[in-house]
């Protein structure tokens, strides 16, 4: 067993409090290998703002999670090279069990997201009772889901979304004790969060309510990518084939964060700003290949779009004293 605190890492429950005071949301941004947490990492401390990092299933089968462990620690040894300790939470995305809960709590996670949400209500809250249980033990804050978004979440599809019932979430924060409530608005996973023609709006007046029935309490907005047209034409104009991708406007995210949202994943936007340069040095230059070549760009990419979401949708920045 290893407690995050001796990695130098934090929990999210000072950050989303101070969030929650200041009307802004914490980045939560996924990383899978080195140049994606360069990039978290270094947008992070030139804007003076805390970071969630996280790590899916997937990213663990990717990148192995021990490997990944260190290189959460290293990244807070990198944060005090660039000149700032920003505050930089482990976080486990969308854990599914129990047990994949209580292992990344031993190797180190900070915080974890136990998502119950295609569960039916009452064994939702019995999982994610569990899960608090035991992570509160080892002062690691625990996420929960209410709702489910449309598209594919944990490989549960859903056509249509199903939104958090306001009614709900009083009595699920009560009896499981978690410490952030993500919630089902109208975002969703991917690159194709809206149908062409469709509003693209996310119902604020849902969070709204929410808000009323729990006010103060941290909410998470999964799904919150923009899906930038500019990188969208980029990577078409190198020769991807995206067709009718489209985001979630970059204002609603604001009024979500300046509201009880605390805490907003990002991670396709990641994805698309990579490609975006990876296909460009590719096309522009195809005698390369050195990887640095063209995993340096995107790194640059990356690093430009995550600064962009903390200072102009997240409100993130300027948070930390260094
Ligand atoms: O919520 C999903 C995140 O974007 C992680 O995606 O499971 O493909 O790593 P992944
Ligand atoms: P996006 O696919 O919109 O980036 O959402 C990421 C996410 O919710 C990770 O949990
Ligand atoms: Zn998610």
């Amino acid at each position: 067993m290893i407690s995050y605190k001796e990695l130098g890492l934090v929990n999210s429950r000072e950050l989303f409090a101070e969030a929650m005071k200041g009307g802004y949301a914490i980045p939560a941004y996924n990383f899978n290998n080195m140049e994606q947490l360069q990039a978290i990492i270094s947008a992070c401390v030139e804007t003076k703002s805390p970071v969630i990092l996280q790590v899916s299933s997937g990213a663990r089968k990717y990148a192995n999670q021990t490997l990944l462990r260190y290189m959460a620690q290293g990244a807070v040894a990198y944060a005090k090279e660039l000149g700032c300790a920003i505050p930089i939470v482990l976080h486990l995305d969308h854990g599914d069990s129990f047990e994949l809960c209580k292992n990344c709590i031993e190797y180190g996670f900070s915080s974890v997201m136990i998502d119950g949400s295609h569960l039916p209500y009452e064994e939702n809250i019995a999982l994610t009772r569990r899960v608090v249980e035991y992570a509160h033990q080892y002062d690691v804050t625990v996420e929960g889901e209410l709702g489910v978004l449309a598209g594919v979440e944990d490989d549960v599809k859903a056509d249509e979304h199903i939104y958090t019932q306001p009614d709900q979430v009083e009595d699920f924060v009560s009896r499981t004790g978690v410490d952030s409530l993500a919630i089902s608005i109208g975002t969703s996973h991917g690159a194709y969060k809206f149908k062409p023609g469709q509003k693209t709006e996310i119902r604020l007046d849902i969070l709204a309510e929410i808000e009323k029935r729990i006010p103060g309490f941290p909410i998470v907005l999964h799904g919150s990518s923009s899906v930038p047209q500019d990188i969208v034409a980029q990577i078409n104009k190198y020769g991807g084939k995206l067709k009718d991708s489209i985001g979630i406007p970059e204002d609603q995210l604001r009024k979500a964060a300046r509201s009880a949202v605390c805490k907003i994943n990002i991670d396709s936007d990641g994805r698309l700003a990579m490609t975006a340069a990876v296909r460009k040095v590719f096309v522009e230059h195809p005698e390369e290949f050195d990887p640095r070549k063209y995993l340096g760009p995107a790194r640059e990419m990356l690093k430009e779009l995550y600064k962009h979401k903390i200072v102009n949708v997240l409100g993130s920045d300027n948070k930390v004293p260094c």
